[in-house]
């Protein structure tokens, strides 16, 4: 079909496009980008669909979502996840390989990727894991040809030293992203120590209460990417500690990045009473100033991408004490941006663009983030003005873990075009 977007205000960060604009789709590709196509059109059939009061930009990108699927299908599948994440504007998602079983070898890749093709309807990037059970590296070069986008062990840290550095070396070499999750709770502690069998020092960094052992991965990361020269991309950063050695890093020309959530950047420890296990996330919600930094860090470029880390959990695992860890987003993300970051002036609406398009796909090296034309037609419409209300009830998404549930928002994708 050929479609005719008319009269939308286009913002593409990229060319720093802001403008009133027609975008003209033919065969699923971009064809032309104008003002006041149709008028040169005649004999053409296209269908016209007025977004004059809306704003056009790139497909929204989300790398850092968990689909559960394989092994928790009653949480969240490719499909269901799929349709959330098409709900909340994003065209392009990564999807993390903490699956039951997890994401660890070329053949879980290629299989994961059939899957996509056949129950997607927006595009999935799959990533794999850094280790085997945190006793060795991935066959990072078999991984990456099988169709792995980027490396985490995302719900864990890696905690020996060692793995790490081969990780980041094979890395180089191939040329592919390590994503780290930098946070230690107990519970990683305990898994870890099952599996890591010829573990060196972790001993000696038995994680406090407070889990605040960010700055002791981020800092050591960073120090292993500048001496294997490798790219590290710290998943959601939420303390002002590692947010400062972050920017120290990148003003020394280390290649780091890194990405913060919707709930690190509007939520501070006090929400657990009031959301109680729907605001468990690992890393937990931090301290008011740790929330102010991580704004401020958004706002003078350090966190270089907003991400959900949308973690599907079903209400028996979200019970009590022993309830696990995560928030789902996919719904909500770009409304709490909007509302909370960029209609109080924290970020411009052409920040947040990025953040969510042209920085994740350089990140991450997808073919996504932009709109030029022959390229897939890749976009997300949004009306900046429309009101509505949380009700995770109404989620794509098979799952309800949002602590957002009945806030008031403004600004909603309208139409999700992949
Ligand atoms: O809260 C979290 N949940 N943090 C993570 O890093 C993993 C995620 C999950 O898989 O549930
Ligand atoms: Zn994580």
């Amino acid at each position: 079909m050929n479609l005719l977007l008319k009269g939308g205000m286009v913002i593409d960060p990229i060319t720093n496009r802001d403008e009133k604009l027609d975008i003209l789709i033919e065969n699923s590709l971009i064809k032309k980008i104008a003002p006041n196509i149709a008028k040169t059109l005649q004999n053409v059939s296209l269908k016209i669909i007025d977004v004059s009061r809306y704003i056009v930009v790139p497909g929204l990108i989300d790398v850092h979502t968990h689909l559960r699927d394989p092994g928790e299908p009653e949480k969240e599948t490719i499909f269901s996840g799929s349709e959330a994440a098409a709900e909340g504007g994003f065209t392009t998602i990564v999807c993390q390989p903490n699956t039951i079983p997890k994401i660890d070898t070329p053949q879980k890749v290629k299989e994961i990727i059939k899957h996509i093709k056949k129950y997607s309807s927006i595009n999935i990037y799959p990533s794999a894991c850094i280790t085997k059970n945190h006793c060795d590296v991935v066959d990072v070069k078999a991984i990456k040809t099988a169709g792995a986008i980027s490396l985490t062990d995302d719900g864990d840290p890696i905690i020996r030293d060692d793995l790490m550095e081969e990780a980041l070396r094979q890395a180089k070499k191939y040329d592919i992203l390590v994503s780290s999750h930098s946070e230690l709770s107990p519970w990683s502690v305990e898994a870890i120590r099952k599996l890591s069998l010829h573990s060196t020092d972790w001993k000696n960094m038995l994680p406090t209460k407070d889990y605040n052992q960010e700055v002791f991965f981020v800092r050591r990361d960073i120090k292993l990417a500048k001496k294997t020269g490798a790219r590290i991309h710290i998943s959601h950063i939420s303390m002002e500690e590692s947010i400062i050695e972050v920017a120290r890093a990148k003003r020394e020309g280390v290649q780091v990045t890194c990405e913060a959530t919707p709930h690190h950047l509007l939520l501070d420890s006090t929400a657990r009473e009031l959301y109680g296990t729907n605001a468990k996330v690992n890393p937990p919600l931090r301290n008011p100033y740790d929330v102010s930094a991580l704004k401020d860090a958004l706002r003078d470029g350090t966190v270089d991408i907003i991400a959900s880390d949308h973690a599907p959990h079903s209400p028996k695992s979200k019970q009590w004490d022993k309830a696990s860890f995560g928030i789902i987003g996919l719904e909500t993300t770009l409304g709490l941006i909007l509302t909370h970051l960029v209609t109080p002036g924290i970020i411009t609406l052409q920040d947040a663009i990025a953040k969510m398009t042209i920085n994740p796909s350089r990140i991450f090296n997808l073919k996504a983030g932009k709109l030029s034309i022959g390229m897939p037609a890749n976009i997300t419409i949004i009306d900046l003005e429309k009101e509505w209300q949380v009700d995770v009830n109404k989620f794509k998404s098979k799952s309800r873990n949002s602590p957002f549930h009945n806030w008031k928002l403004r600004g909603k994708a309208v139409a999700t075009i992949v």
